[in-house]
């Protein structure tokens, strides 16, 4: 039997409960990984599409022979967000591997009607609380060595947004948090590439998952978003997961500081009608 590609690493992925984190954590369970799955609760956002939605995310990579822990954390509570580390060191004794997925998105609405409190909420849990729990990772991966098979000491994957690209109507906050999260990614990389560690960040476009079940079922806002995806479909959170799994093998060694659009061409201009 090949080994699994990602065996025996210990990866952290925030979010994991539902959509695009989950997916991420079924994957990398897939290929061998020990999970810590951190989100608010652990039971699957009820608006999403997954087929085993009945099920935590832990209870189906436990079924399936993985080895998988929950870990209750608001990302934007950094006593959570402290605690969570701390666990995860006592309980696997390293971390390898950090993906920020969690993230908060708000109902369209224009720029002059955004509040305080969401701007406050927005930078909070996007950007500080992705800034917090990648500096712990670091913290950790500073005290291990480097896998020479695996290129790296530790690898970070964000997750931002086709909005942090280019702008969209009606969600301002929600762009410009996540265009932070683009150049954390960046300015965080060059900090710390001489340390053997890759900090990337995926773009997704539009993916059906809870959150955006919302948009999905507005007929008028789902025809506004297949007209500016030139892919035929829209995304599906396998189709992230795939792409952050990517950025935690051996093979993407040398890639650090890049944030890669996984959109159908949404950000690539404007398709045909
Ligand atoms: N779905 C899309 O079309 C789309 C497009 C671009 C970017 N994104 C981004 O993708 C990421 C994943 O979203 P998704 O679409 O899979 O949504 P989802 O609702 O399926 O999953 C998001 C998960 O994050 C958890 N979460 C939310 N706030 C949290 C917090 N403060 N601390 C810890 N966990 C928290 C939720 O409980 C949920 O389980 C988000 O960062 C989102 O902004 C989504």
């Amino acid at each position: 039997m090949s080994l699994r590609r990602l065996q025996g690493k210990v990866a952290l992925v925030t979010g994991a409960s539902s959509g695009m984190g989950r997916a991420t954590a079924l994957a990398f369970a897939h290929e061998g990984a020990f999970l810590v799955c951190c989100d608010l609760n652990p039971e699957p956002n009820p608006n999403g599409y997954e087929d085993d939605i009945s099920e935590t995310t832990v209870d189906v990579i436990v079924k399936n022979g993985g080895n998988a822990i929950f870990q209750k954390v608001d990302i934007s509570n950094f006593e959570q967000v402290e605690a969570a580390f701390e666990h995860t060191a006592e309980t696997f004794g390293c971390l390898d591997i950090l993906v920020n997925c969690a993230g908060f998105w708000a109902p369209f609405r224009k720029f002059v009607d955004e509040d305080d409190e969401l701007w406050s909420r927005m930078l909070q849990i996007n950007t500080a609380g992705t800034s917090k729990m990648s500096r712990l990772a670091i913290r950790q991966f500073l005290t291990q060595e480097v896998d020479e098979h695996w290129g790296s000491r530790g690898r970070i994957v964000n997750v931002s947004s086709c909005a942090a690209n280019i702008a969209y109507a009606g969600e301002v906050a929600y762009s410009a948090t996540k265009a932070a999260i683009n150049h954390m990614t960046r300015a965080g990389a060059i900090d710390h590439a001489r340390d053997y560690i890759n900090i990337n960040c995926i773009a997704p476009g539009v993916v059906a998952t809870g959150m955006a079940r919302g948009n999905l079922e507005n007929q008028d806002i789902l025809k506004t978003m297949r007209g500016a995806t030139p892919w035929p479909r829209l995304g599906v959170p396998n189709d992230i997961a795939q792409a952050i799994l990517f950025f935690c093998l051996p093979e993407s060694q040398w890639i650090t500081g890049q944030v890669l659009s996984v959109d159908g061409g949404m950000t690539l201009g404007v398709p045909a009608g």
